[in-house]
């Protein structure tokens, strides 16, 4: 077992499955097992023929593999390359095209031959597309079929662009995109409106004539759909799950990609744990869901027959148990978020003193604040703390283009009726970059500007609802993002001194994060890289020793209650305001009415369906009833997450 595994537990799983503590380590891992087959075929004067991908997930990887090109002399002369699928209707230098992906992430930084490449053509007539697809089976039986292929996992559990519904045996075709697939695209492609709606793909059939297969996931989102198909009977509603018939097949994936692994989830049910006070709360919560009882409820057999009878002996009986755990989730409850003066704190989540404190929001994008926390914001500031949000990136990748234009048009306007050239030069020029970057080109540096400044505005216009003053507001504007975009993004010491400078300037008392468990290569992932790497440089200074990181889990979920150190509820009213502050990022409504008329949901309710899930489990547990509840974990950057 390599020193990187978290565990190789295999019981219950029926794929071979190695869990690594972050994704560097598992793409080292198999950048090495490739490297080391190049280099054995190379001696022998034979080629090596790899199976890619593409999406967030093989970046890293391909990343490792330049590296070695570079740095270790791993020639690719010899190799050939046939990847998985590309978007039908985009041409090879389209920028989401998955050909012009592999050029950008791996192809144009090794000594690759380009005819050795292989990419579906997804120009292909539509009465062409029978025979292309037979000729591109017919060229990976020519070049002796894959030695290795690389696999990633979409939510919906397709591989390639395998789609529920893809049975073992199907082979290289067109196939029309599952709509949570195009959903998942929709930020790369502007809207999902945007997002091709078929593609070409190898088959399961095809990939599993692979000799070696390796997938790889990374983040939370995946570990739903990563658990029904390693732990699943094998089922075309998941053609992820076919990959259990290979023989050589592994998963490397990191600890939150593994979330929903038994072993992970509910380890008491596979083996002998160890009766952590973590471990403690979270089968005992888990326990109090399967039976449906609250807490003060549990029985004897209620622990005993659900593989909790060590833990039962080991405390005395059900009833401490439930009466501590019950205590447990009691002090977590707190209306409080910045602490409450005067008052007796040794059973309260956050300190009394000092007093007012001054807490840092730190939010990657505008809008995760209120999204995630804006109820905590609001009772910070009316209990008079110093609250400073801070926003890491401008977000300005996700403004759509017709939001500028009405921008400029104000601009164009407010210049003409105050003679303002300059105002009017600006606004045109605008206007003409929008015009000739078409439907998919890329922004230009002063669109991208004005999109930043809209939601400059928006952010604004959500703080003071929040009553936080605009001296207030940050904007940290982050390098990285503004250099890139979704997918090639890029962190270095210029992000790393923008927040600590930000941090010894404030020197925060408490700190509101998110980030960890998120795919790696997010926006929101990349921020709290940033944020622990600043942290690293302030280790010396006074005010680090004296501050604490309260991690928010969202955008887009909230943590399970037994992860919850702090609970704030919000009454009616409060949750009202939230979702006030939530309505003022205007340009982030869902884009297109048909995906809100499906999915029944866009952000603006998932922030309330989230908030009020959680106050609902603490009512379910045997705790006070309120409206809603947003969730903070204690970030202990000691302790391995
Ligand atoms: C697309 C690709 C898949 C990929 C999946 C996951 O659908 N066709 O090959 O595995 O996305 O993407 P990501 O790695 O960005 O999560």
């Amino acid at each position: 077992m390599a020193d990187n595994l978290i565990s190789s537990y295999t019981q219950e799983e029926r794929i071979k499955t190695l869990i690594y503590s972050d994704a560097a380590d598992a793409c080292s891992h198999v950048a090495t097992e490739i490297a080391s087959l190049i280099r054995t075929r190379n001696e022998a004067g034979k080629a090596t023929v790899l199976g890619l991908a593409t999406g967030s997930t093989p970046v890293r990887l391909y990343r490792e593999l330049i590296r070695m090109h570079r740095e270790e002399g791993l020639s690719f002369q010899n190799v050939i390359t046939f990847n998985l699928d590309e978007y039908y209707g985009l041409s090879g230098d389209h920028p989401e095209s998955y050909r012009r992906f592999m050029q950008d992430q791996l192809f144009d930084h090794v000594d690759l031959k380009l005819e050795n490449t292989h990419v579906p053509d997804g120009l292909v007539e539509r009465e062409d597309v029978f025979t292309s697809c037979q000729t591109y089976e017919e060229a990976i039986r020519a070049a002796g079929g894959i030695d290795i292929q690389i696999l990633g996992i979409g939510r919906t559990g397709h591989i390639g662009f395998n789609e529920p519904g893809s049975d073992a045996q199907t082979r290289t075709r067109l196939v029309t995109l599952d709509s949570l697939t195009r959903r998942d695209a929709a930020r790369d492609f502007l809207g999902e409106e945007n997002v091709p709606r078929h593609a070409i793909t190898m088959g399961v059939g095809t990939i599993l004539d692979a000799r070696k297969l390796y997938l790889l996931a990374w983040g939370e989102a995946k570990a739903p759909v990563l658990a029904e198909s390693v732990e699943g009977e094998p089922t075309d509603s998941i053609p992820a799950s076919f990959l259990q018939q290979h023989d050589d097949c592994e998963f490397c994936i990191d600890l939150a990609a593994a979330g929903h692994l038994t072993r992970v989830r509910y380890p008491w049910l596979v083996g002998p744990v160890e009766w952590t006070p973590e471990m403690v709360r979270k089968s005992v919560v888990w326990l109090a869901g399967k039976v449906e009882k609250p807490l003060l409820k549990l029985t004897d057999e209620d622990y005993a027959e659900n593989g909790m009878a060590d833990l039962l002996t080991e405390k005395g009986s059900a009833y401490n148990l439930n009466i501590d755990l019950f205590n447990i989730t009691q002090h977590t409850i707190t209306g409080w978020p910045g602490g409450k003066p005067n008052a007796d704190d040794s059973s309260r989540p956050e300190r009394a003193n000092p007093f007012p404190k001054r807490s840092l929001i730190l939010s990657p994008e505008p809008m995760d604040d209120v999204y995630c926390l804006g109820g905590t914001m609001h009772r910070l500031a009316n209990q008079g703390h110093d609250v400073t949000v801070a926003y890491a990136t401008s977000g300005n990748l996700a403004v759509p283009d017709p939001d500028v234009r009405r921008a400029i048009e104000l601009i164009m306007e407010v210049g003409q009726e105050r003679e303002n050239q300059d105002d009017i030069g600006f606004a045109r020029s605008v206007e003409e970059q929008l015009n000739a970057k078409g439907q998919f080109g890329e922004d230009t540096r002063d669109i991208r500007h004005v999109k930043g400044l809209i939601r400059r505005g928006e952010a604004r216009s959500s703080a003071r609802l929040l009553e936080i003053p605009a001296g207030q507001v940050r904007f940290l504007d982050l390098p990285f993002y503004e250099e890139g975009r979704y997918r090639r993004f890029k962190w270095g010491d210029a992000d790393v001194s923008a927040m600590v400078n930000l941090l010894e300037e404030l020197k925060p008392h408490q700190i509101f994060a998110t980030g960890l468990g998120h795919d790696p290569l997010s926006v929101t992932s990349i921020c709290f890289e940033v944020l622990r790497a600043a942290l690293n440089e302030c280790a010396n200074s006074e005010w680090i020793s004296d501050c604490r990181i309260w991690l928010y889990r969202g955008p887009g979920a909230e943590w399970d209650t037994h992860e919850i150190d702090m609970a704030v509820p919000l009454s009616p009213d409060e949750f009202e305001y939230k979702i006030r502050g939530i309505y003022q990022h205007q340009t982030q409504r869902s884009q297109s009415p048909s995906t809100l008329r499906k999915s029944g949901s866009d952000s603006w309710n998932l922030a309330s369906q989230l908030n009020r899930s959680t106050a609902e489990t603490y009512d379910d547990l045997g705790l006070a009833e309120y409206e809603a509840i947003e969730g903070f974990k204690l970030w202990n950057a000691d302790k391995p997450e």
